[in-house]
This record gives C-alpha cells, sequence and structure tokens, in this order.
C-alpha cells in the first residue's frame, strides 16, 4: 500500500493506525501526485484513491491560484497513473460542485449554478468540476474504471479547523472557553457525515463493478444549522463558551457569498451500495473532541 502527501496540509502523525494495521506494508512517499507521476512505482496499484486538494474555504480564498492548480493538474496526474497501471480509480469530488443551485436536496443529474469568475470562492467547485470531467473523459475515452464521489460536509477525529472547517473550529474553542464564530446569521444549514461513514463509502464505491463512470454523492443527509451545530458543541461540551456572529465580510473578505442550504440526495449511493451513514453527530463531535485533548488532532502523539 502507497500513500502520497506533499503534507502542505496533512500530517505523517496520521498514519499511525494504518501503519499498525499494515506494517512493512505500507510505503509512504512525501511528494505531490505530479512529481509521483514521474517517476515508477515501486509497486504496481491495483487500486487508487485520490484524495489529494487544496481544501477548505480559507484556503481557497487565500492562495485562490496554488488551490486551482492544486485540484485540476493533480486529479490529471492520478488519471495518468491510473490509467498507466489499469488500475480502477476514485476520484475525491465535492458537494461545491453543485455551486449555488437552489433545488434540494442536491442529486447527481441535476445542472449546477456557479456565480462569476470574478468572486473566488466558485473557483473550488469548478476545479472539482473539472476533475469530474477529466475522470469521466478517461472512462468514456479509454474505459478506465472511474468513480466519482461526490463528498458533502464530513467530520471527525484529527481533523482541524485552521482551513477554515467548522466543526474542529467549534470543538477546539468551547474546549479552552473561547467564543464560538459563527460566520453570518448562522440560519444556514449543512448536513455532517463522520469520516469513518465516509471512507467506508467510498471503498465500497470504488469495489462496486457497477459504480464505474458513476457520479455519486456521499454524505449525511440530516440538516444541522450552523448556530445548532454550535449550540450542540457548547451543550455536549458542558462548555461556558459564548456563541458570537462574525459577518462573512470580516471573516473572508469583500464578497464572499454562501449558500443557504445544502443536502445531498442519497438514492444513488443507497442503490449502489446500501450506504446509510451510522455514526451520529454527538459521537463524532465526542471523538473529536477527545483527539483534540490528547494531541491527536494536530498529528501529535497520543
Ligand atoms: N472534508 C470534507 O468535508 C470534504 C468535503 C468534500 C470533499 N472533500 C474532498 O475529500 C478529499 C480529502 O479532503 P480532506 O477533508 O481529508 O482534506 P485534507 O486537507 O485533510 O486532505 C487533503 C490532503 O492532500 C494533501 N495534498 C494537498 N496537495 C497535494 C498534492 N499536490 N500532492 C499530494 N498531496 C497533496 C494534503 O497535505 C492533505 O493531507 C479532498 O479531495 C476534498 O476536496 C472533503
Amino acid at each position: 500500500m502507497i500513500v502520497v502527501d506533499d503534507l502542505s496540509t496533512g500530517s505523517e502523525a496520521n498514519l499511525r493506525d494504518a501503519r499498525i494495521q499494515a506494517g512493512d506494508r505500507l510505503h509512504f512517499i512525501r511528494a505531490t501526485v505530479s512529481d509521483v507521476a514521474r517517476t515508477d512505482l515501486s509497486e504496481a496499484p491495483s487500486r487508487i484513491f485520490h484524495l489529494a486538494a487544496a481544501v477548505g474555504v480559507r484556503r481557497v480564498m487565500e492562495q485562490p491560484v496554488q488551490s486551482i492548480e492544486t485540484n485540476v493538474i493533480e486529479t490529471s496526474a492520478a488519471l495518468r497513473i491510473a490509467g498507466r497501471h489499469e488500475a480502477p480509480i476514485l476520484i475525491a469530488s465535492s458537494s461545491e460542485v453543485y455551486g449555488k443551485a437552489a433545488k434540494l436536496p442536491f442529486a447527481e443529474g441535476d445542472d449546477v449554478v456557479y456565480g462569476p469568475t470574478g468572486v473566488v470562492r466558485w473557483s473550488y467547485g469548478c476545479a472539482k468540476a473539472l476533475d469530474e470531467w477529466l475522470g469521466l473523459a478517461a472512462w468514456r475515452a479509454q474505459g478506465l474504471p472511474v468513480v466519482i464521489a461526490r463528498i458533502f460536509n464530513t467530520v471527525g477525529p484529527r481533523q482541524i479547523g485552521r482551513w477554515g472547517m467548522v466543526l474542529p473550529r467549534f470543538v477546539e474553542a468551547a474546549l479552552v472557553g473561547r467564543a464560538l464564530e459563527i460566520h453570518g446569521d448562522g440560519l444556514q444549514s449543512r448536513c455532517f457525515a463522520d469520516v469513518r461513514d465516509v471512507t467506508y463509502a467510498l471503498d465500497a464505491l470504488l469495489g462496486s463493478a457497477d459504480a464505474a463512470g458513476g457520479v455519486f454523492n456521499v454524505g449525511s443527509d440530516e440538516p444541522i444549522t450552523i448556530r445548532a451545530l454550535a449550540e450542540r458543541v457548547v451543550r455536549q461540551l458542558k462548555s461556558g463558551s459564548a456563541l458570537v456572529h462574525l459577518p462573512y465580510e470580516t471573516a473572508y473578505g469583500p464578497g464572499f457569498e454562501d449558500l443557504r442550504a445544502r443536502q445531498p440526495d442519497l438514492t444513488r449511493i443507497r442503490r449502489a451500495i446500501g450506504f446509510a451513514p451510522r455514526i451520529g453527530l454527538d459521537q463524532t463531535i465526542a471523538d473529536l473532541a477527545q483527539a483534540i485533548r490528547t494531541g491527536a488532532a494536530h498529528g501529535e502523539a497520543a
């Protein structure tokens, strides 16, 4: 098993459990996917999960060029590696691909709607959409088994809040009694799935012969407003933290546009692999808090 990561936002310490399970079979290469595409691998991959990306709203806003290039060029490189080895590949796409589509829930065959190119945040969804086009083109033109996973908000132990991810930001703040910063009025809603449910789904999708050439929503379909999420974190962790509202312009600069609601239609993935999320939000919050308390969330030894 080969893991490729340039550690631009990730941490090698996150592989600790995988190393315990895989032992000597796990080879870690610190490099970009493009670097690896230019070399010969020590073992031919039998299947590939392409998750490497520039992730997080804050990163997209702060490093717009690098974020677009990483998301498009590295996916193209991952597809070249898969093509060379004729290996089935899963491409991690995002619910951001739906842009600001108004019809809920979002189904895979729906039209996508973006804002103007002058608004940076839409570049992330467009780059991920281009990744999907690239993957589906390789499937059509070369017969490469490509599966697209359109992942919705995913949360869990070891996720960090530094790049704008809301749940770890809230939990980190609640644990030290700092105010939880809610962007806007907090009535925007999202559906949060636990990373352990999501990774189970990714594995099952790539293992399903019928999934090749398909696009699948992956996540939870239970919405919660960001204000309710903050209240839940404070209550569950018995924190004395206050909740404060921060205008979007203050958090992300002028011209930031957020979505009021985002919710997947899970019919397609349910039919394909019988997927249903099993880990509830309370469990995820408890495990994330535990990981932060022990330092595991920042890649430190627990
Ligand atoms: N977490 C979510 O809520 C969510 C939602 C939708 C889609 N996704 C997608 O799932 C995938 C994984 O996201 P995540 O939340 O685990 O983020 P993450 O930042 O933890 O993982 C991305 C990893 O890619 C690595 N990386 C970045 N550029 C690289 C490059 N050029 N070469 C090699 N490695 C590189 C980073 O160091 C990091 O470890 C991404 O493709 C993301 O777009 C995640």
